[in-house]
């Protein structure tokens, strides 16, 4: 599984990934803003978290120059799919998290055939926030979620975006 955009790879997960992914993930601010990161995150736990992933949960490698740079992926409940996604902290600042979940919203919706992806932030993130508001997502409301980093629920604002087809349908209706 590979889709391209101009400036990334996304790619499956192998376990080689593992030391990779906590190398980077091993960091309070990442960590501080998902909600199922530990902190501290060995490569061990980061293999366990890649071989157990389930056959729903979608996660896939975000590469630049040959080298992974972050995660994006998906969790499905029906016709809805969650969307999560982090970038490494050299690499912030540049664009990646919006070029790659904008290829991982065409993908949703054209290839897995989800009517409406749904994401969320917490309070204390304005970065994905902004993220989530150049992917075209609509605020839905507030949640309260747990972070496994900080070991306690955070207000979390959620907020959706719905299949094009479905966007003219209810226009129109
Ligand atoms: C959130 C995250 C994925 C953004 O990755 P990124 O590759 O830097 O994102 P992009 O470059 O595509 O866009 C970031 C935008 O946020 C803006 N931004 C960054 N820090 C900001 C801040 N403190 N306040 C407001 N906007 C901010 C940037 O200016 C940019 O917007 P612009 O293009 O209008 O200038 C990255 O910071 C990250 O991995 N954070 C930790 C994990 C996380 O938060 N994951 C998402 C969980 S909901």
């Amino acid at each position: 599984m590979v889709i391209r955009t101009p400036r990334l790879l996304l790619r499956d997960l192998t376990p080689r990934d593992a030391r990779r992914i906590a190398m980077l993930a091993n960091d309070w601010d990442i960590a501080r803003m998902m909600g199922r990161i530990p902190h501290p995150y060995s490569e061990q736990q980061a293999l366990q978290w890649i071989t157990g992933l389930t056959d729903g949960e979608f996660v896939l490698g975000i590469v630049h120059n040959g080298d992974l740079i972050g995660l994006c992926g998906y969790t499905p409940e029906g016709d809805t799919a969650e969307i999560g996604y982090w970038i490494g902290k050299p690499w912030w600042g540049r664009g990646y998290a919006t070029e790659a979940v904008s290829a991982l919203i065409d993908f949703c919706f054209e290839k897995r055939g989800f009517k409406r992806l749904t994401c969320g932030h917490f309070v204390d993130n304005p970065a994905s926030a902004r993220v989530i508001a150049k992917l075209g997502f609509r605020f839905t409301g507030r949640e309260h979620l747990w972070c496994e980093a900080r070991q306690q629920v955070v207000e979390t604002l959620k907020y959706e975006r719905l299949r094009q087809d479905l966007v003219a349908e209810a226009k129109v209706s």
